[in-house]
């Protein structure tokens, strides 16, 4: 059994088994939207959970949001730049985008003062993202320790999770410091807040990550439905929509202020003796707002089934499920006053390895090429990079060399091949034995450092820009 660790520094292997034991679908949606960027059809993108709901917002022109989290830790470089590839790519589509930067995260695990992610937010992550082609239209960029929501949605989501499930997630040991623990939690909020009313409301949301950051997104997608009051299922009598009611009707009671505000009626409702008959009664008058919902997003034939706490839409499939459930996280959301959270859908894409074969990474600057490195340090460190080549000219003429073990195919596959033939061309040539590592590797460094210095005329145009935005987000919650 292989285990996702969030905080390790594991490098990744085989993709396909991470994804198939952790029941991750594989990402089969390259054609589902306009003009995609080539990570999409290359494998690097290589799972999801719940992105239909995406597609089928993006299809119908309804809105939905982008979420993900940065934990500042030192320079960026290529390897950070998939996600903001995918996260700019989605701005174009037309979602709205967050951008959480995870200080409280990376105090808690990584020691980091809060000042000096800052500092890192303002000079290296968001100057680079939006030289990178993220828009600030449409943009917002939080800090965790400034956003109240975040840390009250993750403290009311933590109820539902107990030590036992935090720990068989995370392999926490027994001295493992809290807020260590906090810090999923945490993300949990980052994750679902958006979904606030004052974050624009229940919306399918997707949170593009790279695949150790899945058992953050099952623990959140285990919590968004558990803090569900409505469920919905697919049944024999159609699409069915259940009370997720507690012992005691407890939750419902809670509620019923909301959704029965004639005080005289409540007090009458509330007064029925027996007590399965006031709840039938108290179903009945939380059913009426979601009839009202069902009406409006076109289901008007409705039955209900009061002794089981449901009501069906018969004309309804399996199709229709994700439609009828956003609409029922709006009532829970704006009729109730509880968030309602529609479920949120993750990417998963594939790590680049290091240029030297081991892990990329910020501390070991060998490792990768830093978004602000000068042209120079680009050559050396392509010059010196682990390719597939055999041990002589001679046998790599006639075997060709092997792509697959190669780091300089993986910069073309990444981040260098502009489109699928410019990259077939490399790996045909490759894998002929046509053309050795040398000459490629003189290609790969030119479209480097002409992406740099690209790249970095945009950071100097974008600085202000992004300081702005980063004084911005510093005064959130200082008022
Ligand atoms: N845990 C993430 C990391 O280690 C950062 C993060 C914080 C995040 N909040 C998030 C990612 C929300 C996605 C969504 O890099």
């Amino acid at each position: 059994m292989v285990r996702i660790d969030p905080w390790s520094s594991a490098q990744y292997a085989d993709y396909a088994r991470l994804r198939d034991e952790f029941g991750i679908e594989p990402f089969t949606f390259h054609d589902s939207l306009p003009d995609p960027p080539p990570i999409f059809s290359r494998g690097v993108v290589f799972g999801h959970r719940g992105f239909d709901r995406v597609v089928r917002a993006q299809s119908r022109s309804d809105p939905w949001a982008v979420l993900t989290g940065l934990m500042p830790s030192g320079r960026m470089h290529l390897g950070h730049k998939m996600v903001i590839d995918q996260v700019a790519y989605y701005q174009s589509l037309g979602a709205d985008v967050t951008l959480a930067v995870a200080d409280l995260e990376a105090y808690a695990t990584r020691s980091m003062s809060l000042s000096r992610c800052a500092e890192l937010a303002r000079d290296e992550y968001v100057a680079n993202y939006l030289a990178l082609g993220l828009s600030p239209e449409n943009f917002r960029l939080y800090f965790q320790s400034r956003r109240q929501a975040v840390k009250n949605v993750g403290f009311s989501a933590a109820r539902k999770v107990n030590w036992g499930e935090m720990r068989a997630i995370y392999g926490f040991e027994e001295s493992v410091n809290m807020a260590h623990v906090m810090s999923p939690l945490v993300q949990v909020g980052d994750i679902l807040h958006v979904q606030l009313p004052e974050y624009g409301g229940p919306r399918p949301t997707v949170v593009p990550v790279g695949v150790d950051q899945d058992p953050h997104l099952r623990l959140t997608r285990d919590l968004a439905a558990a803090t569900r009051l409505f469920s919905v299922q697919d049944t024999k009598e159609g699409v069915g929509v259940f009370v997720k009611a507690e012992k005691d009707f407890r939750n419902v009671l809670a509620l019923a202020e909301r959704f029965v505000p004639d005080a005289k009626l409540r007090a009458k409702l509330l007064a029925t003796p027996d007590e399965a008959e006031r709840n039938q009664k108290l179903v009945k008058e939380l059913f009426r707002g979601v009839r009202a919902a069902l009406k409006e997003a076109g289901f008007a034939d409705l039955k209900e089934n009061l002794p089981y706490n449901a009501i069906y839409v018969p004309a309804a499939g399996r199709g229709d499920l994700p439609l009828i459930d956003e609409a029922l996280a709006r009532v829970e959301s704006e009729g109730l006053g509880e968030p309602g959270f529609v479920l949120p859908a993750a990417t998963y894409h594939r790590f680049m390895s290091g240029l030297t074969g081991e892990k990329m990474s910020s501390s070991k600057p060998e490792t990768s090429i830093f978004l602000t490195d000068d042209a120079e340090t680009a050559k050396k460190r392509i010059g010196n990079a682990k390719t597939g080549g055999r041990a002589t000219a001679e046998e790599q003429r006639r075997l060709g060399a092997e792509w697959d073990k190669c780091t300089v195919a993986e910069l073309y596959t990444y981040h260098l091949a502009p489109d699928d033939d410019d990259l077939k061309e490399k790996y045909d040539k490759c894998t002929s034995g046509e053309r050795l590592c040398g000459p490629c590797k003189g290609i790969a460094t030119e479209r480097a450092q002409a992406f740099l210095k690209g790249h970095q005329e945009k950071y100097a145009a974008m600085k202000d820009e992004a300081a702005r935005i980063v004084k911005d987000a510093l005064t959130e919650g200082s008022a």
